[in-house]
């Protein structure tokens, strides 16, 4: 609607200082968002109005970033975070130029729709139980599919296994931002009483789909890895690789079905 110059400077500070009243944290990163995709004025209001009340602003506009690129993510489905940019990194590293994997939980497919970028040669299919996400990931590409995790996929047959499941422990899901708790799916956060719930299906799943060799990227948070560590040894898995954010959070585990590969 604007094009760079004054009059649109002065629309991102109005919209930046309505936000900031509003309680957004990073008022002018989103302001300049809105403004910026906004394709006329009703919009935009339209937009606003629909942040001030605490709508995440990724479906307001229908995309987010995720490493370097242009993800559509639609409303009721989980944004992808940041946090989980390392872990599709990590999973691009171990799949082989032409080889299989598979993006369990994948929402709107960010992860998945990376390893395809990374790997153009390799196949990737994703799974969800959310009809929504498995739109969305579709409309971002991804070979998906509506199913509980890893129902439905050939056992033996993968390479890599990757997953950022809901793993915040019931007890803790009223710590998140109230927007977060307000608007995203609760099936995409809570993770049982300990948060592992899922992770221990994923668990199981995963090696049931590896190839001897084959690798499960998983997120992970909080205090996780001990007994995200003993899950993986008991399933079978080796030399589990955990790391941790620059604030010294646990972000994720890597590990390996032992087994001649
Ligand atoms: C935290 S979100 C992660 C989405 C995506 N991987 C990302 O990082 O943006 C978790 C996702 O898991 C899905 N989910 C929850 N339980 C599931 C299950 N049993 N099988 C498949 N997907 C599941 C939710 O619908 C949600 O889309």
């Amino acid at each position: 609607m604007f094009s760079p110059g004054a009059e649109r400077q002065i629309a991102e500070r109005q919209v930046a200082e309505r936000l900031a009243r509003a309680g957004c944290i990073a008022a002018e990163e989103e302001a300049a968002v809105l403004v910026g995709e906004a394709p006329d004025g009703a919009t935009l209001e339209t937009w606003v109005t629909r942040r001030e009340r605490g709508e995440p602003p990724v479906w307001i506009v229908g995309w987010v970033e995720f490493l370097g690129r242009r993800v559509r993510v639609d409303p009721g489905v989980y944004v992808p975070r940041a946090q989980s940019e390392e872990l599709a990194e990590r999973a691009a590293g171990v799949l082989p130029e032409r080889g299989r994997a598979a993006d369990l939980c994948t929402g709107s497919g960010a992860l998945a729709a990376h390893l395809m970028s990374a790997r153009p040669a390799a196949t990737v299919v994703a799974t969800d139980v959310d009809p929504r996400a498995v739109r969305c990931a579709r409309a971002n590409g991804v070979t998906a599919a509506v199913a509980d995790l890893d129902a439905g996929l050939r056992s033996g047959a993968f390479d890599v296994v990757c997953a950022v499941t809901p793993y915040v422990p019931s007890p803790e899901l009223h710590l998140l931002p109230a927007d977060v708790l307000r608007y995203e799916p609760r099936h995409a956060l809570d993770g049982g009483r300990d948060g592992l719930d899922v992770i221990r299906r994923v668990v199981v799943g995963a090696a049931r789909l590896l190839r001897p060799g084959g690798w499960l990227v998983t997120e992970i948070g909080g205090d996780q890895d001990g007994p995200a560590g003993e899950l993986l040894a008991a399933a079978g898995f080796g030399g589990p690789t955990f790391w941790w954010d620059g604030d010294g959070d646990l972000r994720g585990v890597a590990a390996r079905l032992e087994g001649r590969s």
